[in-house]
C-alpha cells in the first residue's frame, strides 16, 4: 500500500504563526507536526509516500525528510497549488497512486492509542472499497460526521453538519482501494468550492463498500486547529513522554522497530542531533526497545 500526507492549506487560522512556515512543520512539543501522521503511515507498514504541500512549503519538508532513504522509505513530493479539497490529493498523486491500494492521512492528525498499530496494520490490508474511522467528541460539526442505526451500521456521512446526527468525528486517515483516483476525479467542488473527501466516502458508501471502524476510548485523536487544541496536543505528548521516558513519534524509533533501519544507521542518525535530548534517546533506543519487549 502507498501513502500520500497532505500537508498543504493555508493555515489562516493560526496566522500569524503561519505567515512564514505552513502549519504541519510548527513543533507539537519537540518534533515538527508531520512527524505525527508520518509515525502512523510508518507503523502501518506503509514506506512508499508522497508528501504533497503547498508551492511555497514542499521545498521545506524536501529539506527535512530528502528521498527518506535514511529512515528505510521511499517520498516522493508533490505540489498541491491551491487548496482545493483533501480529495484533490488522489488526482495530485494519480501517477504516485497507481494501480495500488492507498492510505491518506492529514499532515495535521495526532493519533495515539494502545492497540493503534494493529488497527493500522488491519487498514494497510485493505485492497479495495474504503476504511474510515469514527471517533467520539464533542463538537461534531466542525468535522466530517458519521452516523449509525441502533445496531451500528452506517445510516449516511455529512461534511460539517450543522445539526449533526451523532457525535462521531471522522479523523483524518482514510484508506482506499486504486480506484479511489478515479472516484475523486468524479467529484464535483462542494458549496464551499472544494473536492470533499466526505464525498469520497459517500460513494463508497452508497456501493455498499465503505468500513467504518470506531476509536474507542482508549484512543487519542488530538485536534492542532486552534491555538489551544496545538497548545493542547504539545502538553499531551509531553506528559506521556515526560512519565513513560518514552517519546511518541519518534519517526526513527519507529524506523528501527520496524526493522526499515539497523542499529548502524540509527546510531548514523543519532549523530546529526549531537548531543542534545533527542540525539541521547535515539542512542539509548536499544535498550528501551529491549526493555519493552521484556
Ligand atoms: O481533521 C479531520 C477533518 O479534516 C475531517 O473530519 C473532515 O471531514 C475533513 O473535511 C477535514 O476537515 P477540516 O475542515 O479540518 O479540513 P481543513 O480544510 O482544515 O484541512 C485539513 C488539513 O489539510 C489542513 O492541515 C490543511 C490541509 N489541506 C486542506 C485542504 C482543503 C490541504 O493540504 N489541501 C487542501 O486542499
Amino acid at each position: 500500500m502507498k501513502g500520500i500526507l497532505l500537508a498543504g492549506g493555508r493555515g489562516t487560522r493560526l496566522y500569524p504563526a503561519t505567515i512564514a512556515l505552513c502549519k504541519q512543520l510548527l513543533p507539537v512539543y519537540d518534533k515538527p507536526m508531520i512527524y505525527y501522521p508520518l509515525s502512523v503511515l510508518m507503523q502501518a507498514g506503509i514506506r512508499d509516500i508522497l508528501i504533497i504541500s503547498t508551492p511555497e512549503d514542499i521545498s521545506r519538508f524536501e529539506r527535512l525528510f530528502g528521498d527518506g532513504e535514511q529512515l528505510g522509505l521511499h517520498f516522493e513530493y508533490a505540489v498541491q497549488p491551491k487548496p482545493q479539497g483533501l480529495a484533490q490529493a488522489f488526482l495530485v498523486g494519480a501517477d504516485f497512486v497507481g494501480n495500488e491500494p492507498v492510505a491518506l492521512i492529514l499532515g495535521d492528525n495526532l493519533f495515539y492509542g494502545n492497540q493503534f498499530p494493529m488497527i493500522l496494520q488491519e487498514g494497510a490490508a485493505l485492497t479495495e472499497g474504503g476504511l474510515i474511522f469514527g471517533y467520539q467528541v464533542k463538537d461534531p460539526q466542525r468535522y466530517g460526521v458519521v452516523h449509525f442505526d441502533a445496531q451500528m451500521r452506517v445510516l449516511g456521512i455529512e461534511e460539517k453538519p450543522r445539526h449533526p446526527k451523532s457525535s462521531y468525528a471522522v479523523p483524518g486517515l482514510y484508506f482506499y482501494g486504486p480506484d479511489v483516483v478515479q472516484i475523486a476525479g468524479s467529484l464535483k467542488p462542494s458549496g464551499r468550492g472544494e473536492l470533499e473527501i466526505t464525498d469520497v466516502n459517500r460513494v463508497y458508501f452508497e456501493q455498499g463498500r465503505l468500513h467504518v471502524r470506531l476509536l474507542g476510548r482508549g484512543h487519542a485523536w488530538l485536534d492542532t486547529g486552534t491555538f489551544d487544541a496545538l497548545h493542547q496536543a504539545a502538553s499531551f505528548v509531553q506528559a506521556i513522554q515526560e512519565r513513560q521516558g518514552i517519546k511518541i513519534a519518534c519517526i526513527e524509533e519507529i524506523a528501527y522497530q520496524m526493522g526499515y533501519i539497523d542499529h548502524q544507521q540509527l546510531f548514523k542518525l543519532a549523530d546529526r542531533y549531537a548531543q542534545n535530548e533527542y540525539g541521547e534517546y535515539l542512542k539509548k533506543i536499544e535498550n528501551i526497545t529491549a526493555r519493552r519487549l521484556k
